[in-house]
């Protein structure tokens, strides 16, 4: 089991638990076409799924198997995404996913947001590796992940269906000692 849910903050951001009353802002922003074509979040996404989708998020929380934190503009108070990390205890290993509202794209939020939560999973939650797949026809997530120091490692061909087709699934990478060694600018 894992303490209360981290809040995270960054420059811009504010990475907190999901509330109920969240609900209707993740429906529309999650509900893009576009943005589901990078994920494998149910497409049409409708209020009920998203009301479901946070009540087991905190339940996943609970177990000590998942986080899921809302990406917030700290000025704003605005909810404009998710991240968050699936966590295999057992090999000390997470697995990242994200995901920004199409207003938001291209201006650094997933960037600095994910900067944050590998902090927390290799200093707070002590991990040895996190990665993070992503569809190859979606080059800004690969962008991310380097800008973030993670290991391009490979390439799983055809790996997935998404809307019907097969996708190429790429992996990226980080150990611990490499998030350590960039953080001390070695
Ligand atoms: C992937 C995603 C989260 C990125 O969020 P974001 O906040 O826009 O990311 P950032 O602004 O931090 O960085 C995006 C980078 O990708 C680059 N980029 C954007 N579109 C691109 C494209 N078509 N080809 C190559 N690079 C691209 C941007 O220029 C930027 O890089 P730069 O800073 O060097 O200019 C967002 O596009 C998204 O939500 N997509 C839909 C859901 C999804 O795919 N989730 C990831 C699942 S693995």
């Amino acid at each position: 089991m894992m303490d209360a849910s981290p809040t995270l903050r960054t420059q811009r951001l504010i990475l907190r638990q999901f509330q109920a009353s969240d609900a209707d802002t993740v429906q529309r922003l999650a509900g893009v076409k576009e943005v589901a074509a990078g994920t494998f979040l149910p497409h049409p996404y409708d209020l009920e799924a998203a009301t479901k989708w946070i009540a087991q998020q905190q339940e996943n929380f609970a177990a000590g198997n998942t986080i899921a934190l809302a990406i917030v503009l700290a000025q704003e108070e605005q909810l404009i995404g998710s991240i968050g990390m699936e966590i295999a205890r057992e090999h000390q290993l997470a697995r990242l996913s994200y995901w920004l509202g199409v207003a938001y794209w291209n201006q650094g939020y997933c960037t600095e947001a994910l900067q944050a939560v590998l902090d927390y999973g290799f200093t707070r939650l002590s991990l040895h590796r996190i990665y993070a797949p992503h569809f190859h026809n979606n080059p800004a997530s690969g962008r991310v992940l380097r800008k973030v120091g993670m290991t391009h490692e490979g390439r799983m061909r055809e790996h997935y269906i998404r809307f019907g087709q097969f996708v190429d699934v790429v992996i990226y990478g980080m150990l611990r000692e490499e998030f350590l060694n960039r953080r001390r600018g070695a």
